[in-house]
């Protein structure tokens, strides 16, 4: 696989991401030990990167990893990391680990943070996804309890997602719907669930044990702009099979309808009318909001 294209910063040093260089001995390869952040540019633009580093922040403290570095530092890296790769619209993840240390749970060892961020052409997901709408099955894969690794956090322990998406996956599915303790509707293995019933907007709570989304929590706020009935609620499997629309929603993808749930249509199996509404408004909305 080529990496042509692909860029990154360690610690603010630009280079080709075939170069760029982590230490074994970091925390984030030891021990998963990092959080992350994935956005894309609009208009060469980071799309909300206020809003990603907060989130970044919020994660990075409930893990205790310091991050020195201001935001406005981390905004002149990106511009930096963003201005050597030139692509038409960036794909950027950024990566901060607790840094290197000895193998051990001495976190006072520990020299750090690793900051890394790394930029490749933006692939938007194909527009016959939009047009058509994707297929998610209900992962046997339960979220990670809150109390076990809370998915508020956003770190790079991604094993309970890799599992959930190699189910879907294996069954030709697009994205697993993952389902919580008390087996009510959490969120896609990297994304967030909407769906729509008799006009109403409806989405899990946080409290389902849930990523935070920085998509979800602008289109709640668009939602309630345009004047649609929005609810965050707790979520049954039923409603959502019995949905009259419903998507999925992330930084990558949008919103993405979906057309089938484990092969059953979602309503007539067709993107639906506010579905698409949203989708308008957002795509309306984001080149006006990268800066
Ligand atoms: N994923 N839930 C999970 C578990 C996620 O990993 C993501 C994002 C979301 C949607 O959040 P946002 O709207 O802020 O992108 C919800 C990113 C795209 C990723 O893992 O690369």
């Amino acid at each position: 696989m080529s990496h042509m294209g692909f860029f990154a910063s360690v610690n603010g040093v630009v280079t080709d991401a075939a170069e760029a260089r982590v230490s074994v001995l970091d925390n984030g390869f030891t021990f998963g030990d990092a959080v992350y952040e994935t956005l894309r540019t609009y208009g060469r633009r980071p799309f909300h990167l206020d809003r990603h580093l907060a989130r970044l922040r919020r994660s990075a403290g409930r893990l205790r990893i310091a991050v020195p570095v201001p935001d406005d530092e981390m905004g002149r890296r990106l511009d930096a990391l963003l201005e050597r790769s030139q692509h038409a619209e960036s794909y950027i993840r950024i990566i901060v680990t607790r840094g290197v240390g000895d193998i051990s749970y001495n976190f006072d060892r520990v020299q750090g943070p690793t900051v890394v961020m790394v930029t490749k052409p933006f692939q938007p997901f194909p527009e016959a996804y939009y047009r058509d709408g994707i297929a998610v099955i209900l992962s046997s894969v339960q979220r990670n309890h809150p109390r076990a690794l809370d998915p508020g956090i956003k770190s790079c322990n991604l094993l309970n997602s890799v599992l959930a998406v190699q189910e879907a996956q294996d069954k030709g599915a697009l994205e697993p719907i993952m389902l919580n303790a008390d087996g009510d509707v959490a969120e896609g293995a990297s994304s967030n669930v909407f769906l729509v019933k008799s006009g109403t907007l409806l989405t899990p709570t946080l409290d389902a044990g849930i990523l935070p989304g920085v998509t979800r929590e602008l289109l709640l706020e668009r939602a309630r702009a345009l004047g649609v009935p929005v609810r965050e609620t707790t979520v049954r499997v039923p409603e959502l099979l019995e949905a009259d629309e419903a998507f999925i929603t992330s930084s990558l993808k949008e919103l993405a309808p979906i057309r089938t749930i484990d092969g059953r249509p979602v309503g007539d199996g067709r993107p639906g009318p506010l579905t698409l509404r949203l989708l308008a408004d957002f795509r309306e909305y984001a080149p006006r909001h990268s800066t």
